[in-house]
Parts: C-alpha cells; structure tokens; sequence
C-alpha cells in the first residue's frame, strides 16, 4: 500500500446506534388518574425488573430469575398497555423493547442465532439450503423463518441451549417479529440492529480478512474483490435501514479502487520513484515546485500526466472515476 491509496483503508465500524421512535398512533394524553395508576402499579414490576436486571447482569443468569424478569415484563407491558393514553403506550413500547432484549440475551437466543448463521455460511446443510434464511429483505427473511420454522427448530434443538429451545417453542411468532418487521419509518430498534449485526458478521469477517489481506500484501495479483465482499455487507445490513447506508456505499466504492489492480499499482510505482529518485518527477512540467506526493494528489491533471508517463495506459481506464474516489478520501 502506498501513501496514495492508504487512506482509503479506513475501518468499518458502521452499527448502529440509532434509537426508534415508538410507533404512537393517536392516543390521548394521560389523564391525572392514569398518571397515578402507571407511576404506582406499573412502576412496581418496572422496579423489580430493575432489580432483577442489576442482580443478574452478567452471563449465566439462573433460570429462575429469568423466568421472574419474564414475568416482569409482561406484568410491565400489560400494565401500562391496558391505559389507553400516549405516554402509557410510550412505555409500554420502550418496555417491551428493553425486554426484548433481555429475553433474547437471557434465553441464549443471541448465541444460538450466531451458531445457526455460522452453520449456513460454513456447511450450508440440506436443510438449511432449502431455505433462504439470509434473504436480504425482511419480507423473504420472514417466509423462510415460516415455511423454514421446523429446519430452524431442529438446528436449535440438535445445537443450542435448553433454554434457547424453550424460547423458541413458547415465542417462535414474537421472535419472527422481532426478527423481521420494521418499525414504523424502516428505522430497526435496537434489539432488531443486534440481531442484523449476528446475521451480517460471517461477511463483515470475510471482508476484514480481505482488507487485512491486501493491506498487508505486496503482491498486486492477490485478488481479493474487495468491492463484491463490500456490497455482500451493503445488501446484508441494508434491511435495517438507518444505518449508515452511505457510508457503506462510499467504503464499497473505495473498495472498487483498490479493486483496480492496474491503477493501484501505478499510483505505487509513482509512489516509489517519489521516494526514491525525486528528480525523474521534476521532468514533469506541472510538478515543478511539487515537491510532495501530497501536492502531486491534489492536482488532477497533473496525476494524470504523471500516470500516462510511467505506466501503461490500462493504468487510467477508469481515471475520473478512481480520482474521485480518491480525491473524496484524501480530503477527509
Ligand atoms: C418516524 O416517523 C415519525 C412520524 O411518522 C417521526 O415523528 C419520527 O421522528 C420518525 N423517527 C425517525 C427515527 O426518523
Ligand atoms: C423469583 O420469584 C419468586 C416469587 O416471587 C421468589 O420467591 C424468588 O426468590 C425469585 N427468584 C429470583 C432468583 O429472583
Ligand atoms: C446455500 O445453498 C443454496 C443452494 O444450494 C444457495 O442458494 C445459497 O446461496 C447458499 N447460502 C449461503 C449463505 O451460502
Ligand atoms: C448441529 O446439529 C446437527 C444435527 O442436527 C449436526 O449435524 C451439526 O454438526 C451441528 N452443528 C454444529 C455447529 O454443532
Ligand atoms: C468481483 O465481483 C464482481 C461482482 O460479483 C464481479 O462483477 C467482478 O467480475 C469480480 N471481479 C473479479 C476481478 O473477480
Ligand atoms: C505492476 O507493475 C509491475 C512493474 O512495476 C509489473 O511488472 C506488473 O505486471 C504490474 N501488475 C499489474 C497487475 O499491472
């Protein structure tokens, strides 16, 4: 990798914090009496799944205090649910978020979806493969996870945990849910950007080996197709729009460049007679006075004619577009 092109290695690290909006139709606002019933009734389970999440808070939480913050949150969410007015609907959708994600983590659905997801990258089983349980949108995710429920609930019982199983069993539809219906504007929820990210790391591991690859190769014929991993990632996170979906283009489109081998390579040549033997450069008449290979990538025609002297003409087939992948990479 040369100086030029370095910076367009840059990390992902795209997730994904963005919160939902609660879907809040047209309800009222609390009346003094529902005030009183949903800071008082309701607030007492809402205390004790405080307690219980602060008490087991870490990994292996005994089945009992699971069952009790089950419990919990379906105390919370048919109370404040039952008062029909906004910020009691507000609460019990922020509730039966935040216990989503508990009951996922608690159950050990997290890590059994992880299992699953590795099991369709790395063997893809005759069962598995009936099925296209990593569809790219939601509508398809959600008719493989139905017509698939009996493959899906098989691999759970022959690979995850007794509790994963019992989850399963007994909340298979509000896991589909869950697991595939937007919220209101295309935003993902939290819990829903948690289990995207489980579904898309066996192809963001992909690509970072690939880019960890290239930035470590010398040799120019290693071929990685960075740009087709990229867009793999693109199509995988694209259900949960509200992520940063243009960041994600624009990192493919980087990808795209270092994907041209012919101009790599030529930007590296230059590279290396900049360092090595500066004067070569100064027989070009545009880069009198330029005496860094910064002020040579500010200046487009002159990286054009410097190019179309030192290396073959494949090197500028895609010349307008690559400068302005780079140009854009440079000046941030
Ligand atoms: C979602 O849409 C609602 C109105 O339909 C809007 O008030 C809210 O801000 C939107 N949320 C996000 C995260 O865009
Ligand atoms: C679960 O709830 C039961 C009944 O309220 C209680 O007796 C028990 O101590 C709780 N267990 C845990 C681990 O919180
Ligand atoms: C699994 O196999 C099917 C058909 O054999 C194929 O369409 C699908 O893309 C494969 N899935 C993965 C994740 O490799
Ligand atoms: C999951 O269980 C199946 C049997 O249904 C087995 O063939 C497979 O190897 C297991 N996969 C993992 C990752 O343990
Ligand atoms: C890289 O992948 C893209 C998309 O799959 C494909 O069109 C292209 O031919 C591939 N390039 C190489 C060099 O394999
Ligand atoms: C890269 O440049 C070297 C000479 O500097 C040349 O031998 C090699 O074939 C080039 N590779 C590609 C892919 O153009």
């Amino acid at each position: 990798m040369t100086e030029i092109v370095r910076p367009l290695l840059i990390f992902i690290c795209l997730f994904i914090n963005t919160i939902a909006e609660p879907s809040i139709s047209n309800f009222q606002e609390c009346s003094p009496k529902e005030i009183v019933i949903s800071h008082g009734k309701c607030s007492l389970y809402v205390n004790e799944l405080i307690f219980l999440s602060e008490e087991y808070n870490k990994e292996d939480v005994p089945m009992e205090a699971v069952n009790n913050m089950s419990r919990a949150c379906q105390s919370i969410t048919s109370c404040f649910g039952g008062l029909q007015c906004l910020e009691s609907q507000k609460n019990k959708e922020l509730y039966q978020r935040k216990c989503d994600s508990v009951q996922l983590k608690n159950f050990e659905v997290e890590s059994c979806l992880t299992r699953f997801i590795k099991d369709i990258y790395e063997k893809n089983s005759s069962c598995s493969s009936k099925y296209d349980f990593t569809a790219k949108t939601f509508q398809q995710k959600r008719e493989a996870y139905t017509s698939g429920k009996s493959c899906f609930l098989d691999f759970v019982k022959n690979n995850c945990s007794e509790r994963a199983l019992s989850y399963m069993k007994s909340d298979y539809d509000h896991f589909l849910d869950i697991l595939t219906i937007p919220s209101e504007n295309g935003t993902c929820t939290p819990v829903q950007n948690t289990l995207t990210k489980i579904q898309c790391e066996a192809v963001m591991r992909e690509m970072q080996f690939k880019m960890i690859e290239l930035s470590l190769s010398r040799d120019e014929h290693v071929n990685q197709n960075l740009s087709a991993a990229c867009q793999e990632v693109a199509d995988c996170t694209r259900p949960c729009s509200s992520m940063d979906s243009e960041g994600i283009d624009k990192l493919c489109g980087n990808f795209e460049l270092l994907d041209d081998k012919e101009f790599v390579n030529c930007t590296e040549k230059i590279g290396t007679i900049h360092k090595e033997n500066k004067e070569k450069l100064s027989g070009y008449k545009c880069m009198s006075g330029l005496d860094s290979i910064e002020t040579l990538t500010k200046n487009k025609d002159c990286m054009k004619e410097v190019m179309k002297g030192e290396c073959d003409e494949s090197a500028l087939k895609n010349f307008d577009r690559n400068w302005k992948i780079l140009d854009n990479a440079l000046s941030h």
